[in-house]
């Protein structure tokens, strides 16, 4: 007998055994000397060395051995033919290492039944089943399988090639009753068949992870190559995305505004970086963790400091720094910075922006000005949304964006030019941007996530009040700008024109000196406006000039010095024509004073006389109110003119005309009234007007001279011009308290409350 460590051989199968002790050796060929017949027996144990009868199991196959072959090595391998099962009934060893038995041969019990023939059915059916998805079963045993004819047969050969336990191969092998055995192998093969198809199933599922990886793997290599071939850095989106995440987990902001903004986000995650949608979203997400969602730091006032900067960056405007020093004071002790818009009115020139920028230098936060001057759509101060081609921010979180800080000033300038139109109203927008009650959630269109502005602090600027919208102005503070006389012009150039300019101009700070009366000269015949922007134009004009021949020439002189004969050399001719005082030269001629959204100005009214038939004709671009008040005067003198010698019919045999010159400029208003009326009584009575005086007041049908705005401004157009009287309304003699002594120095005002008064002061004798 030869033992196997291995499984069990079943009967009715050609195999090969290998041979490799010298005890099995010496039985191959004890067999083949005698009948050739060999049991083959499972040991009990698995790798038994040198078993005994005992150590094998009691039921083994008997074979015969067909064909011998000799290896190489030493070794053998038989070729054998299983014939029948046998049971061990005593052991014929000995004390030989052979190992021999006297056995029984066992037959094949109860195969002839119609459960076994079903049962034989069942396991072709479902053997081919396994066999089909099996690599183990090849075509050749499936048909060996069709051809073994015997039920016990079947079942050994199909548990022989099934893969299951040698104990359970050799219990199969110990049961002789086939219907018995059938019933094991069925079940074995339904163990397999379950088997297979988990295996299938895990199978399939690797398969299919394997194939989604791979796909993956592949469309990114293929999205990497064509990002290398457009020359785009083929992981921004990522490192884009992190950066993003980073600086946004870093942002205080409340938890609705947060969830959204992630949304975004995670949208930004799953774009494809080559879409619009891709760049309209990361810009989206630039604003947000570009724009200053930290709470403003506590900044203390320092009044002292305050007072300093705003002393040091302006000349004079002491009320206004006055009241902006209030401004300040009241918001610190009410101790929130919300509320109250500033709102500086002024020509242009007079330095509006530039105490707008020293608020902010002077309370050490950032700057930022932006014009609504002729803006008609509400976008550009709430943004566009988000789905319009270009879409940006509002010009108030543009600012924000910029400046980086919540608290900074704000500067609106030209409020008072905010258009209108279709596009949605602007100041309604702006009306949100500045009314405390809206601005701690300010919505733009283009963020569409609320943000506090409340911590801005608003100044302002305008021309005129007349056309700033009445609810933004009741939200402001009013300060006003009225423009500066020669003297204040003079001092302002010195100390601060001058020096910026010649830096400006690339020259040293000493290389040029003005006389007193060069200074003025330049205010009188160059830039006799309100403020001083064409003085510094002047300025920078004649320093261009110097700087470019100290580069043509260098061996000029190190130092000029400039009197008023020089200065027609560099800035040509004078634009202004001669002082309204000189024109004054014959009966028909008045000055009056006008306010103007760029400052107080003269005006002279002219009349004349031709015959006719008592009309009356008025030029010179004059509004209606104006024109009004030229009929009132008209009719007001014609009344009276008797009492002062004029014949009765002289109004009804002359055609008169009156005409205000610099007749391309508008004019209005009715304050010209009493300077109408005394042009027409100078030339009814042939009595010229008094020189270097001018007036202003409303004029009433019936000879009462009514209270007029402006009179700052128009009394620094008078000092400007050279006026030494001023008639004015009594109603308006409060208003001169208001201005500074230094202003109204050389000038003697009339106040009055009739026409009556004002005739006498006005006319000359004959
Ligand atoms: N009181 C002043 N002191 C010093 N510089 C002044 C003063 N007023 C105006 N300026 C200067 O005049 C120029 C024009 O002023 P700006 O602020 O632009 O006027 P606005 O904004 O009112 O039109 C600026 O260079 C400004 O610094
Ligand atoms: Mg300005």
């Amino acid at each position: 007998m030869i033992a196997l460590n291995g499984k069990p051989v079943f009967p009715g199968l050609f195999t090969p055994l290998m041979i490799t002790t010298e005890d099995d050796l010496e039985v191959i060929n004890q067999a083949l000397d005698g009948d050739k017949h060999i049991g083959l027996v499972l040991t009990r144990e698995e790798q038994q060395e040198h078993p005994t009868v005992a150590d094998l199991h009691q039921i083994g196959t008997v074979a015969r051995i067909l064909k011998r072959i000799n290896l190489p090595d030493g070794g053998m391998n038989v070729f054998v033919s299983t014939l029948k099962r046998f049971r061990i009934r005593k052991s014929l060893s000995g004390d030989s290492p052979i190992l021999a038995a006297a056995v029984d041969y066992l037959s094949d019990e109860e195969y002839d039944t119609d459960e076994v023939r079903a049962l034989t059915r069942a396991i072709i059916s479902e053997t081919k089943q396994v066999s089909e998805n099996n690599p183990l079963f090849s075509e050749e045993m499936r048909l060996n399988m069709v051809n073994i004819d015997h039920p016990g047969k079947i079942a050994d050969f199909v548990t022989s090639i099934l893969n299951i336990d040698r104990a359970d191969q050799q219990e199969i092998l110990a049961t002789t009753n086939v219907r018995q055995r059938l019933e094991k192998v069925l079940v074995f093969i339904k163990k397999e068949q379950e088997l297979l198809r988990i295996q299938k199933r895990i199978q399939g599922q690797i398969n299919e992870k394997i194939e989604k990886s791979q796909r993956e793997y592949f469309l990114k290599e293929e999205l990497k190559a064509i990002k290398q071939e457009l020359g785009m850095p083929t992981d921004a989106k990522t490192s884009e995305y992190n950066r993003f995440r980073e600086a946004i987990q870093d942002l205080p902001m409340d938890p609705e505004t947060r969830e959204q903004v992630e949304q975004e986000l995670e949208k930004f995650q799953l774009m494809e970086p080559n879409s619009a949608e891709f760049t309209v979203t990361r810009n989206y997400l630039d604003t947000i963790v570009k724009l200053p969602w930290k709470e403003p730091p506590r900044r203390d006032l320092d009044m002292r400091r305050a007072e300093r900067v705003l002393a040091a960056d302006h000349y004079g405007l002491e009320d206004v720094k006055e009241r902006i020093l209030e401004f300040l004071a009241v918001r610190k002790l009410k101790n929130d910075s919300k509320g109250s818009i500033i709102c500086l009115v002024g020509p242009p020139g007079v330095g509006k922006t530039s105490i707008g920028k020293s608020v902010a230098r002077a309370l050490g936060k950032k700057f930022f000005r932006f014009s609504v001057g002729g803006m008609r759509d509400e976008a550009e101060i709430k943004g566009h949304r988000r789905t319009y081609v270009g879409a940006m921010p509002g010009k108030v979180l543009q600012g924000l964006k910029i400046v980086g800080e919540r608290d900074p000033v704000f500067m609106i300038d030209e409020i008072d030019k905010l258009g209108q139109s279709f596009q949605g109203d602007p100041s309604s927008a702006l009306l949100e941007v500045l009314d405390p009650e809206q601005n701690i959630a300010f919505r733009d269109h283009y963020l569409d996530l609320p943000f506090d502005v409340s911590s801005i602090l608003f100044i302002t600027t305008a021309n005129t009040l007349d056309s700033i919208p009445a609810p933004l102005l009741d939200r402001m503070e009013v300060i006003r700008l009225s423009g500066y006389i020669d003297e204040e012009k003079i001092a302002i150039a010195r100390k601060y024109l001058v020096p910026r300019s010649l830096l400006r101009a690339g020259l040293n700070k000493k290389a040029v000196k003005y006389s007193k009366a060069a200074l003025r000269s330049i205010a009188n015949d160059w830039a006799r406006e309100a403020g001083m922007r064409r003085y510094e134009q002047m300025l920078d004009k004649i320093h261009r000039k110097l700087a470019r021949k100290q580069v043509s020439s260098p061996d000029l002189p190190e130092q000029y010095q400039f009197e008023p004969q020089d200065l027609e050399q560099y800035l040509g001719k004078p634009n202004f024509p001669e002082d309204v005082v000189k024109q004054i030269t014959r009966p028909g001629m008045t000055v009056g004073l006008a306010w103007t959204p760029y400052g107080g100005d003269t005006l002279i009214i002219e009349a004349i006389n031709n015959p006719g038939k008592g009309t009356f004709k008025l030029t010179g671009k004059m509004g209606e109110v104006m024109q009004e008040s030229a009929t009132i005067a008209y009719s007001y003198i014609r009344s009276i003119a008797g009492g002062y010698g004029v014949p009765a019919d002289w109004f009804e045999k002359n055609e008169i005309h009156i005409h205000i010159p610099a007749g391309a400029t508008p004019k209005d208003g009715p304050s010209a009234g009493i300077t109408m009326a005394c042009t027409l009584l100078s030339l009814a009575t042939g009595r010229r007007t008094r020189p270097r005086l001018a007036m202003t007041g409303e004029l009433s049908l019936v000879g009462q001279v009514l209270p007029i705005g402006g009179l700052k401004e128009k009394t620094i157009a008078a000092r400007r011009n050279g006026i030494k009287q001023v008639i004015i309304p009594m109603q308006n003699e409060k208003d001169l308290e208001e201005i500074p002594d230094h202003v109204k120095r050389g000038i003697t005002f009339h106040p009055v409350s009739t026409m009556e008064e004002v005739l006498p002061l006005v006319l000359l004798g004959r």
